[in-house]
């Protein structure tokens, strides 16, 4: 009999979130539904399960649950790395690249030029049109297509303004080094001509990159559009390393208005808590949205890795996942516009015939208590819990007893913490034993957490999915106890509930 070590092939392979079979990959890029199928394209390392070679993988969904591993979409060749980028349903044949009863799929990417090339060393962006519905894909012949001479700007979104009579392609993209976000404007995806810049402004602790530009309706008023401009920064995350903030505001086709930025040019490190963050979890990175989407849902989904440790996290033979699929809407809180995050609709609803450990109201004694048939690799923890004399309290899961993954409330600091500690193996590098944490507040008097574990990550959901946190761990695969705990004092369970979902 083979031992079953952590490093098993596949032990840490998530059941509900997608990893490339056997390969490396980091950004999602181009994703679209199209046809019945959402799509997601993804920096991709065919070759190997390191970053190199970067070339676009490809994945298709029916239903955001289970993914199916398509050919590589676009690989690299001698000239040029195909970076990060996006993907557009060119509808009225504006490229020509389709025809009008068959339009065509136009990739937007970054080509980062190698020394085979005339423009070595310089970040354009360019071209690839796909006719069969998003599989095989062509370069365009007259890449690339908008270049500035630049080696930094990179990771187009593209998507179409429409403003009464008028309507255009808006690429939003980023010149890294600069902390701006650029704004250009095309008729046919290949004349690109410059709109205007953004930044820089709040978090500039690292290189900004994976910009998106979306409208949202806040509290689902549609008298009342805001603009949600997200970038995405490496390092300079408020919890250390990669990261993404956002910023609210309005875009006339031409200028974004932010209405939450906090400092302008450079960052105050001190101030960084008052930034608008994506997810305050070391693990949630390139978040970008879906195009096309029915319904007008707006579905977000990132790479669940840190550039920090991104090439040494201990799985084989593939290496990242990708988040879970979320929806994303505004909220008016205390005035402004905040981003709401849930998980996909298609995701909340599994396992509702699977069997559920429930808890009533209960009072958690000072200390840690293993929960007896609440254990598990693969589930979904809805809690509501009740502060009383404890400095902290919470769950533990994947635990070997109850050394696992702490989510816990620290309700003095008013502050939601994950420390994975305790979490498996943490010694592939220094920065990823850590606690980390967001800001939180109550509703009333008790604090709501959903927590979706997955065999190699947490993502949690508190406040009403107004705070995020999404972390890697690597517990060995018996490490499956629950518990629940109070330090320094008791706490309450309002209500638990666990959903086993595997
Ligand atoms: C972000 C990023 C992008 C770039 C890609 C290269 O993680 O650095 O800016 O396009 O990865 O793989």
């Amino acid at each position: 009999m083979t031992a079953v070590t952590a490093t098993t092939p596949d032990a840490f392979r998530p059941a509900l979130h997608y990893a490339a079979r056997s390969t490396w990959l980091n950004d999602p890029n181009g994703l679209i539904f199209h046809e019945g199928l959402y799509h997601l394209y993804y920096q991709n390392n065919p070759e190997d399960n390191v970053w190199g070679n970067m070339s676009w993988g490809h994945a298709t969904s029916a239903d955001l649950v289970t993914w199916t591993e398509q050919p590589v979409a676009i690989p690299c060749d001698e000239q040029e790395d195909i970076y990060s980028g996006s993907i557009v349903f060119d509808r009225y044949n504006t490229s020509g690249f389709g025809t009008e009863s068959r339009p065509a799929l136009v990739a937007i990417y970054t080509s980062a030029f190698k020394p085979a090339s005339e423009h070595n060393g310089v970040q354009a962006q360019s071209l690839a049109y796909s006719q069969d519905g998003g599989y095989t894909w062509t370069k365009y012949a007259g890449n690339p297509v908008l270049n500035r001479g630049s080696a930094e700007f990179r990771d187009p979104k593209v998507f179409r303004y429409e403003s009464g009579t008028t309507s255009y392609w808006v690429m939003v993209a980023v010149e890294a080094l600069d902390f701006k976000v650029v704004f250009y404007s095309s008729p046919d995806l290949k004349n690109w001509e410059f709109l205007s810049s953004f930044g820089p402004a709040n978090a500039t602790g690292g290189v900004w990159e994976c910009p998106d530009l979306f409208p949202l309706l806040v509290d689902g008023d549609p008298d009342n559009v805001k603009w949600v401009l997200t970038v995405n920064l490496n390092p300079g995350g408020p919890n250390s390393g990669s990261a993404g903030q956002y910023f609210v505001g309005d875009f006339d086709g031409v200028t974004f208005t932010s209405s939450s930025t906090v400092t302008e040019g450079a960052h105050d490190p001190a101030r960084l808590g008052e930034y608008q963050w994506l997810d305050w979890g070391r693990d949630y990175y390139a978040a970008v949205s879906f195009s096309d989407v029915p319904d007008g849902r707006r579905l977000m989904i990132a790479w669940m890795n840190n550039w920090e440790y991104a090439n040494e996290i201990p799985t084989s033979p593939w290496r990242s996942p990708m988040s879970l699929v979320r929806e994303v809407s505004l909220q008016g809180v205390d005035g402004a516009p905040r981003l709401v995050q849930h998980v996909a609709r298609e995701l909340t609803s599994l396992g509702s015939g699977d069997p559920t450990f429930t808890v009533g109201a209960c009072e958690i004694a000072e200390g840690e208590h293993i929960m007896d048939g609440a254990a598990g690799s693969v589930q979904r923890i809805e809690a509501n819990l009740a502060p009383g004399t404890a400095e902290e309290f919470g769950v533990i899961v994947r635990g070997n007893g109850t050394r696992g993954t702490r989510i816990g409330i620290r309700p003095a600091e008013g502050r939601i913490v994950v420390d994975r500690r305790e979490s498996g193996q943490t010694d592939f590098h220094e920065s990823f034993a850590s606690i980390d944490s967001a800001p939180v507040q109550p509703s009333g008097n008790s604090y709501d957490v959903t927590i979706y574990v997955d065999r190699c990550s947490v993502e949690v959901f508190a406040q009403g999915g107004r705070v995020t946190l999404s972390e890697l761990i690597f517990p060995t695969c018996t490490s499956t106890d629950f518990s629940v705990y109070a330090s320094g004092g008791t706490a309450t369970i309002n209500s638990l509930k666990i959903t086993h979902l595997a």
